[in-house]
């Protein structure tokens, strides 16, 4: 046996996945379904242990039934077991996700599976594609494919044009949730961010998907290209003789209705700046060939720009270049 604590579960995981650095992911995912204010039937859809499913039972209070499902043998085993040893009920399914079939009863949908969520995201809406309102969680772990050091395998997968440079996990999350709210989109669903994050080699969105086309078309304005001139001036859209990426998500990265102060990634995430890209201290310094940078904290305070979770060293300003050179220097 190989025992883990984790929040209100104890879980089983021997030969099973079980990666101690995405008990952040399961936190604030277990904070954000606490604040939905409906009663959720979960999918956990790539269940392994089950210690997501688990936690959002035991932890949410307004979690009424998860079902669990993987395909491996072994998975199914230790689900059994940990549901038992936990005092969750519930079925355990034997399936691939993508062939579980449409029209299933439940109204929060968790794919977690290796890599890229992409694959599973319109098997998903199709689940609950009868329902007015539903929640759809994925986490992706191929962030260097969102990064774009695998260009293709990005367009390929996400439709989308990634940039390979320090703000590449800011451009890769936003070209998840694009592709995200497409899917939903295409089935008449509008989009809320409830929450969204980058952290050491995952993405992860929490969407709300709600009946609406009005709404939609709103939306479609919170879809574009994102470009970088040779000056490293930023903007959204497309320019001549800038680099750029997209399309991509430029809208919010989080509800504030959804946020955990007693988490400190929410709470950094929920100060950022709304602009759909940042800049980054030394990148910057290097560029113009400055030998000496104020500390960060300064730089923030002068402009009264915010930190970003997506770099320590990194920042969110709406300031032109110019403006930043001038503290910078
Ligand atoms: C990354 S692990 C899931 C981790 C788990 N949710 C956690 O929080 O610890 C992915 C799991 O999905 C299962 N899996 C992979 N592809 C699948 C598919 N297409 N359908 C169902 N299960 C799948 C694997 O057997 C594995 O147990």
């Amino acid at each position: 046996m190989e025992m883990i604590e984790e929040g209100k579960a104890k879980v089983n995981v021997e030969g099973v996945f079980y990666n101690p650095w995405m008990k952040l992911s399961r936190d604030i995912s277990v904070e954000v379904i606490k604040r939905i204010p409906d009663e959720l039937y979960v999918l956990d859809g790539f269940a392994a242990s089950g210690i997501r499913g688990i936690r959002y039972y035991l932890e949410s209070g307004n979690v009424k039934q998860v079902d669990f499902l993987d395909i491996n043998d072994v998975a199914v085993k230790r689900i059994k077991e940990n549901m038992e040893r936990n005092g969750v009920e519930g079925k355990i399914i034997k399936s691939y996700f993508e062939d579980l079939g449409t029209n299933q009863t439940y109204n929060f949908i968790e794919i977690d599976p290796f890599g890229s969520p992409a694959q599973y995201i319109y098997p998903a809406i199709l689940m609950a594609k009868h329902k007015k309102r539903f929640y759809l969680s994925a986490t992706a772990t191929d962030t260097a494919v969102l990064c774009g050091r695998h260009k293709e395998a990005c367009k390929r997968n996400y439709h989308s044009w990634p940039m390979h440079d320090w703000t590449c996990h800011e451009t890769g999350l936003r070209i998840l949730i694009k592709f995200m709210a497409e899917a939903a989109f295409l089935y008449d669903y509008n989009v809320e961010v409830l929450f969204s994050f980058y952290y050491r080699h995952q993405m992860k969105v929490i969407l709300k998907l709600e009946k609406g086309v009005p709404k939609i078309h709103e939306q479609l304005a919170l879809i574009d290209f994102i470009h970088k001139e040779e000056t490293l001036q930023r903007g959204i859209g497309l320019k001549e003789n800038a680099k750029w990426a997209g399309p991509l998500w430029i809208g919010p990265l989080f509800h504030p209705n959804y946020i955990s102060k007693s988490i400190p990634l929410m709470e950094l995430v929920s100060k950022e700046l709304p602009v759909p890209f940042h800049h980054h201290l030394h990148e910057i310094a290097k560029h113009y060939k400055l030998s000496k940078v104020p500390k960060i904290d300064k730089v923030i305070k002068e402009l009264g720009a915010t930190r970003t979770h997506f770099s320590p060293l990194g920042f969110k300003t709406e300031k032109k270049i110019e403006e930043i050179l001038e503290v910078l220097r």
